[in-house]
């Protein structure tokens, strides 16, 4: 049963009829018309790490809103804060110890950056300008728009930007054809090094460890964050890890930093961080830079109404105590790397080009051609129609675009909730596989 949207909403798709969603368990959905999906996306993209219907956390939102949901922060701090943020930073990479709320991961992405320019005038440094890759999504405010390099989100807004600075992704499986890893990382090292020494403005490196709806679960080469981190440490510039998707286990490790070497001095969190039972944000930042702000006297310049608030540091503390005691950490590692060699054999079909990414953090990229790692015409929709097919297969995939111009090449990011069994991987395998093949066929024949 198609439901075709009515005219109260400010519609992001005029033409679309959506299914009415009606409910979720762990990793299924279920629409009004008692269709069963499994939730391949984690609710379009990363952020239902515990599952759907999760009764213990909807207890603890219900008595936490009893008891307290927000409270005067100019006159009262809160224990559920106090508790939760011990837990997260507890659950953080050594050293990163002060952490702060907010309701989501562009506004996490937003503090960041402000408290990496709070660190830098703190020290005397009169510097203006993030430096991010393009090819990446970091939220949808103007400002993190702009940092951002997601074409299709951020040209409309471009008038309204100050033109923070890009560099290209680290994205191998594009990489110019006959170069080595090493060679492929030395240029982009270079790109970096070269921007940063030219525009002495540039205050902070703001970079998604695996590059999530932009790229596919694309990962950096061996070295890339180890080399980038020590040139920051030679400009005094901050490393800022958007965390937003990769944090709370979803790549098999606690965060997505941790496989390569834990180079950031802030973490941007959201998503996963409340698995979507309410609208949760952080940042957590390590010592070196809260003794820096510390130290020079001044607050950290922000806070909104719904910063560090008892209900939302009850739930995260939760999620958080529910992926420890469950140990999803080591659920995505473990099905994550089972699903990764079950998508792996696709490749005996054309279109499959590549798959990547950690734990329960994957994508595949369609290809016309294997060798050549042609794309289809964007006008085709290739990914969409896998999409499509997927969703009679009852799977709620994410189709996306960009690994090419930054608006072309079709890819698909696969990020479960992190309870996810080797049978469900099973069939979330079988129905893409059936899914891919019939796409690709249809295409065959034109
Ligand atoms: C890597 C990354 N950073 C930041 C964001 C923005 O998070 P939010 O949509 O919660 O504002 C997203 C959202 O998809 C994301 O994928």
């Amino acid at each position: 049963m198609k439901h075709i949207i009515n005219s109260q909403l400010i519609c992001a798709n005029y033409n679309k009829d959506y299914p009415m969603i009606e409910r979720g368990e762990g990793v299924y959905l279920f629409d009004k018309a008692g269709n069963k999906y499994i939730d391949v996306s984690g609710c379009t993209a990363a952020v239902t790490h515990i599952g759907h219907g999760n009764e213990e956390i909807s207890k603890v939102l219900y008595e936490q809103s009893k008891k307290l949901a927000v409270h005067p922060t100019h006159l009262f701090y809160n224990e559920e804060l106090e508790n939760y943020l011990a837990n997260l930073c507890e659950f953080a990479p050594e050293g990163f110890n002060h952490a702060w709320t907010i309701s989501g991961g562009t506004e996490a992405v937003e503090n960041a950056i402000k408290i990496a320019y709070q660190y830098q005038k703190s020290k005397g440094h009169q510097r203006s300008k993030v430096l991010a890759r393009w090819g990446s999504y970091h939220g949808n405010s103007i400002t993190v728009l702009d940092v951002g390099g997601l074409k299709a989100r951020r040209d409309y807004y471009t008038d309204l930007m100050v033109g923070h600075h890009h560099i290209s992704p680290c994205f191998s499986y594009r990489k110019e054809a006959g170069m080595t890893e090493e060679e492929y990382e030395d240029v982009l090292i270079k790109e970096f090094k070269t921007t940063i020494e030219e525009n002495p403005e540039i205050f902070c490196f703001l970079a998604e460890p695996i590059v999530g709806a932009a790229l596919g679960a694309a990962g950096p080469t061996k070295n890339y964050f180890k080399r980038i981190k020590e040139i920051c440490k030679e400009h005094d510039i901050l490393l800022i890890a958007d965390e937003v998707m990769t944090g709370f286990g979803r790549t098999g490790a606690n965060f997505g930093i941790n496989h390569y070497g834990d180079h950031a001095d802030i973490l941007c969190c959201a998503k996963g961080i409340s698995s979507g039972y309410f609208p949760l944000g952080a940042i957590i930042i390590h010592d070196r830079v809260f003794d820096v702000i510390k130290e020079s006297g001044h607050p950290f310049y922000s806070g909104q109404t719904y910063s560090c608030i008892p209900l939302a540091a009850a739930v995260g503390n939760a999620n958080l105590e529910y992926i420890k005691t469950h140990n999803l950490v080591e659920n995505a590692r473990l099905v994550g790397n089972y699903l990764k060699k079950r998508l792996e054999s696709l490749k005996e079909i054309e279109c499959v080009g590549d798959v990547r990414g950690e734990g329960l953090f994957l994508g595949i990229e369609f290809v016309k051609d294997q060798k050549s790692k042609a794309i289809f015409e964007p006008s085709y929709l290739f990914n969409k129609k896998v999409e499509a097919k997927a969703f009679e297969e009852g799977l709620v995939t994410y189709a996306c675009r960009g690994t090419v111009n930054l608006s072309e090449g079709d890819h698909m990011l696969f990020a479960p909730p992190l309870t996810l069994t080797k049978d469900e991987a099973d069939l979330i395998f079988e129905g893409m596989q059936n899914a891919i093949k019939k796409t690709y066929s249809e295409f065959l024949k034109g």
